[in-house]
């Protein structure tokens, strides 16, 4: 086992050194961004990664500017050593980057509750909240994309997501990156990204890998009590009999969404959202008659669950 096991790296600089020697020996690197707590849909990306590149990075890092102060920093899932385990059995991958903190700490700054730019109640990350940690201030907005779906119930998220890929891109600097289409908008949002600011690295979307019963795999689930974790298999039913109709003729989205939204809510789950959108502009349909995907988003309890079915018409 030991010959699988990753080299770990804590340090940034450590990191780039690493890679740029790869990359000199003419390897192709590719990159598996995680924030840990690794299953089998973390796996299947490395084994994605492995299939089109020489050598694999996967980096562990639970990133303090996607979560909301309101949200589940404090309680997100980890297991540093499992996960180091997990990756020495699975094999193939050569480094894990896991850093302790990628943002500067910041010099004091006097608290402003009020954005003045935009006169309302700024919207703040974790990163923010935290005593010093107001020396970042510069963040990639992907400025559209980031607006709809997951966006509207968390309006910090997919700055922060951004703007971490970026900085994971600048010091890894892979050829390849892989992401999971499970969070089918981050993944759009990567591609987007990737292509307006140039960055030279490859995004593979890969696909969701689920439970045997039909449930996401997500780092979440955990949290789930065993009912909820029952209740919860309602999302992935309502998706696949939601394709089946639209695939037999029922191409009005909102009877679409009503079939889910019922299947959901006779479960016990609370929508956050249900949306029939363009598969690659994320923009709502009326009708399915193009390739679309129907996102939703559900709390189980206290657990907030994502998923999705791509529809290709
Ligand atoms: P995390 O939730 O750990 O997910 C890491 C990667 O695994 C993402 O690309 C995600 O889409 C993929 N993934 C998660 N569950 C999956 C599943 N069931 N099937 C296939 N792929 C799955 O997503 C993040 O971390 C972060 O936002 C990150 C991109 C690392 C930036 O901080």
């Amino acid at each position: 086992m030991a010959a699988n096991r990753p080299e770990v790296i804590r340090d940034k600089s450590d990191m780039r050194a690493w890679s740029r020697s790869e990359k000199y020996r003419g390897k192709t690197l590719a990159l598996v961004p995680t924030m840990g707590f690794l299953h089998q849909g973390h796996l299947s990306l490395i084994r994605e990664a492995k299939s089109i590149s020489d050598v694999i990075v996967v980096s562990i890092y639970v990133n303090p500017g996607q979560f909301a102060p309101s949200e589940d920093l404090a309680t997100y899932p980890s297991d540093f050593h499992g996960d180091l385990r997990k990756l020495a059995e699975a094999g193939g991958v050569d480094a894990v980057f896991c850093p302790k903190n990628l943002y500067e700490s910041g010099i004091e700054r006097k608290k402003m509750d009020k954005d003045p730019s935009f006169g309302e109640e700024k919207a703040v990350s974790c990163l923010e909240k935290e005593e010093g940690g107001d020396g970042h201030e510069t963040w990639i907005r992907v400025e559209r994309l980031e607006k709809g779906l997951c966006g509207k119930s968390r309006p910090v998220f997919f700055r922060g997501v951004a703007t971490i890929v970026a900085k994971l891109f600048n010091i890894v600097e892979p050829d390849i990156a892989v992401f999971g289409k499970k969070d089918y908008q981050q993944w759009r949002i990567i591609c987007r990204m990737v292509r307006d600011i140039d960055f030279a690295v490859k995004i593979i979307g890969s696909e969701i890998v689920r439970e045997a019963d039909g449930l996401a795999m997500s780092s979440r689930n955990v949290h789930l009590s065993p009912e909820e974790r029952e209740k919860a298999l309602s999302i992935n039913r309502s998706l696949t009999k939601a394709k089946s109709a639209a695939l037999h003729g029922q191409n009005s989205s909102q009877e679409i969404n009503d079939l889910i939204v019922q299947e959901i809510c006779d479960a016990g789950g609370r929508i956050d959202y249900v949306e029939i959108v363009e598969q690659e502009s994320l923009v709502p349909v009326e009708n399915i008659n193009c390739p679309v995907v129907i996102c939703v988003a559900v709390w189980f309890g206290n657990v907030r669950l994502i998923d999705n079915i791509e529809i290709k018409m």
